[in-house]
């Protein structure tokens, strides 16, 4: 494999699990020293281990992201460890089901917390340290949901659709120094979480398999699908493209209004 990242720092939240473990990976095969942040119980540990054991550079640090001080000390850890950031993931996110008269006011402040603010303090902070790179990559992970989305993932869609929001807007303000914004609607990927949320509606491994094979590409994504692109956003070919929704949802987003919910 290339080493398109070499040289280069990335800070990836929610790098315990699912996309964010599989970026972080990617990453770090692709030359990247990667800081990957999550919560301390994320397994974000052995995941560093992993890369560390594949001769790969990579640092835990436990964030929670709601913490402001907390995702400051992430972006501080960067520069400690690898000298300076040039690559940010704002990967950390949740997405219980729930509909807009199921939506309490705890999940809807959590939902928003974690999925937006988060994002937005961690880009307060790496700004002027990418700034002082002379330019870098955010990669924001949306969701087709951002654009619309499910009736049972009401408030999910609401901070998507405000994350894609800040991309754009970050896009255009930070153009001149370099920092490029982008979006990724990653597919409908069968994370760890994910196959929770599905059994817990009663949908077993079976019921997945025939799921997956009526999806328009036959089959679930896996993290590895999402961490291609990120990792092709966050390296110098995509140099010129910012403010980027990139679908990679193998045409998730434009199947027709009124298709069932998630
Ligand atoms: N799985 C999908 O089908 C899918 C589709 C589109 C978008 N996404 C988005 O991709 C991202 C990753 O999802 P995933 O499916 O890999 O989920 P996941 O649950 O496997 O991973 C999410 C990670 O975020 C971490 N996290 C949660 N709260 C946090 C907090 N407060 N601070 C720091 N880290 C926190 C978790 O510990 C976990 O490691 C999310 O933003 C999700 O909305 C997922």
């Amino acid at each position: 494999m290339s080493k398109r990242l070499h040289g280069k720092v990335a800070l990836v939240t929610g790098a315990g699990s699912g996309i964010g473990r599989g970026c972080a990976i990617r990453l770090a095969s692709e030359g990247a020293s990667v800081v990957m942040a999550d919560l301390e119980s994320s397994g974000g540990e052995d995941a560093a281990a992993q890369i560390r054991g594949g001769g790969g550079e990579a640092v835990f640090q436990a964030t929670d992201v709601r913490d402001e001080a907390r995702c400051l000390r992430a972006v501080e850890a960067a520069v400690s460890q690898f000298g300076g950031l040039d690559i940010l993931v704002n990967n950390a996110g949740i997405y219980p089901r729930a509909t807009l008269e199921e939506t309490t006011e705890e999940l809807w402040d959590r939902m928003l917390a974690i999925n937006l603010k988060g994002p937005f303090f961690l880009c307060k902070h790496a700004a002027p340290v990418l700034r002082r790179r002379g330019g870098g990559s955010i990669v924001n992970t949306g969701s087709v949901h951002g654009l619309g989305g499910a009736g049972n993932l009401f408030a999910y869609s609401v901070s998507k659709g405000g994350l894609l929001t800040l991309t754009k807007n970050l896009a255009a303000s930070l153009a001149h120094d370099r920092i490029r914004v982008n979006y990724l609607i990653p597919g409908w990927v069968l994370s760890p979480t994910e196959i929770e949320i599905q059994r817990q509606q009663g949908h077993d491994e079976d019921w997945l398999k025939q799921k997956g094979a009526r999806l328009a590409m036959g089959r679930f994504q896996t993290p590895e699908d999402a961490a291609n692109i990120i990792a092709f956003l966050a390296s110098d070919e995509a140099a010129m493209i910012t403010g980027c929704v990139l679908n990679g949802d193998a045409g998730y987003s434009v199947r027709c209004i009124g298709t069932e919910d998630a």
